[in-house]
């Protein structure tokens, strides 16, 4: 049995103006990291609301360890720990009143020890007794990732748990929920941080408006697509016939080649256009280059009016 099953999901919104979803099917197995990535609007947030029984869908059919998260509601809710992506708190409680309540929500009683455990992971020990809007954005978020695991849901699930969070407690999060994967709780993770997708997730789905438009292995999908990248600075103009190809980010070019002699022949073009380059790498494509290079070569959907 899958940990989450997506049957064939679709989500309009306003009268069918907006086709957020559009026939998404996938599973995830027990026990697996996995991420979904996709640019904003691509309908992330939306398949993770209908997941949580916060929002129903148009169409298709979700499960959660084989509850039907509308006809099996309850069941379903109480196997998912889900972290929002937007910061919603009852300001009136202290951080360890909100994980008290939470706990009591899910019929959980003592459960004192674990709460002070996810107080000392998430760094929020020395913030036990304040007030919750009394805290930073940052801790926050952390707090939210807390209620979400106050009852030690089987599956996790986490829409954009690292924006806002500064590197420490990123690092220290991923350490705590790796933990938690290894434990053998499933992880469903979305995050514009690809580098922590590539890091952390085993498998990917990509959503581009509301399809999924990649579906594999962290691995084979880094393997498969563009391998090597030529990475250099520039305040040159490129020549005309790269600039369709490259990735430009301020003065930092990075541009796809298959192998070696495909780098020769870029830098022979960069040289005949008396282009100067500083800071020449060769490296391997990373995650990034290979969202870009999806994202860039799908067809647009048709029918989205966004
Ligand atoms: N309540 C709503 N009413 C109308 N349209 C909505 C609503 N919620 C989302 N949408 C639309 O659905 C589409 C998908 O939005 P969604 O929030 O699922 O994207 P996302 O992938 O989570 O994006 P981001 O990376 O920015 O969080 C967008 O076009 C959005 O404008
Ligand atoms: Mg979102």
């Amino acid at each position: 049995m899958p940990a989450v099953s997506f049957q064939n999901v679709s989500k309009t919104y306003r009268g069918g103006q907006v086709k957020a979803l559009d026939g998404v099917s996938f599973d995830i197995a027990q026990g697996e990291f996995f991420g979904l990535l996709g640019p904003n609007g691509a309908g992330k947030t939306s398949l993770i609301s209908i997941l949580a029984g916060l929002s129903q869908a148009s169409g298709g059919r979700v499960e959660v360890l084989g509850h039907d998260v509308v006809g099996d509601y309850a069941a379903a809710r109480r196997a998912l720990g889900i972290v929002p992506q937007e910061l919603v708190f009852d300001p009136f409680f202290s951080v360890r009143e909100s994980l008290k309540i939470q706990s009591g929500y899910f019929g959980v009683r003592n459960n004192e020890a674990w709460i002070d455990e996810l107080l000392h992971e998430l760094g929020l020990s020395d913030k036990a007794n304040a007030n919750m809007r009394q805290l930073s954005g940052g801790m926050k978020r952390r707090v939210l990732v807390a209620q979400a695991l106050v009852h030690r849901p089987p599956v996790i699930v986490l829409d954009e748990p690292t924006a806002g969070v500064d590197v420490e407690l990123r690092q220290t999060l991923w350490q705590f929920i790796a933990r938690l994967n290894r434990e053998g709780h499933t992880v469903l993770l979305t995050t514009h941080y690809l580098e922590e997708a590539e890091a952390l997730c085993g498998r990917l789905a990509m959503l581009k408006q509301g399809r999924i438009v990649a579906l594999d292995r962290t691995s084979d999908l880094l393997r498969g697509r563009a391998a090597t990248m030529l990475r250099f600075k520039t305040d040159d103009t490129l020549p005309a016939e790269l600039q369709a190809q490259a990735r430009v980010t301020g003065r930092i070019v990075q541009i796809k080649a298959h192998d070696a002699s495909d780098v020769e022949a870029l830098l022979a073009v960069l040289r005949a256009a008396q282009c100067r380059v500083e800071d020449l790498e060769i490296g391997r494509a990373d995650l990034e280059d290979v969202f870009l290079e999806i994202m860039q070569g799908e067809p647009a959907q048709q029918g989205v009016t966004a």
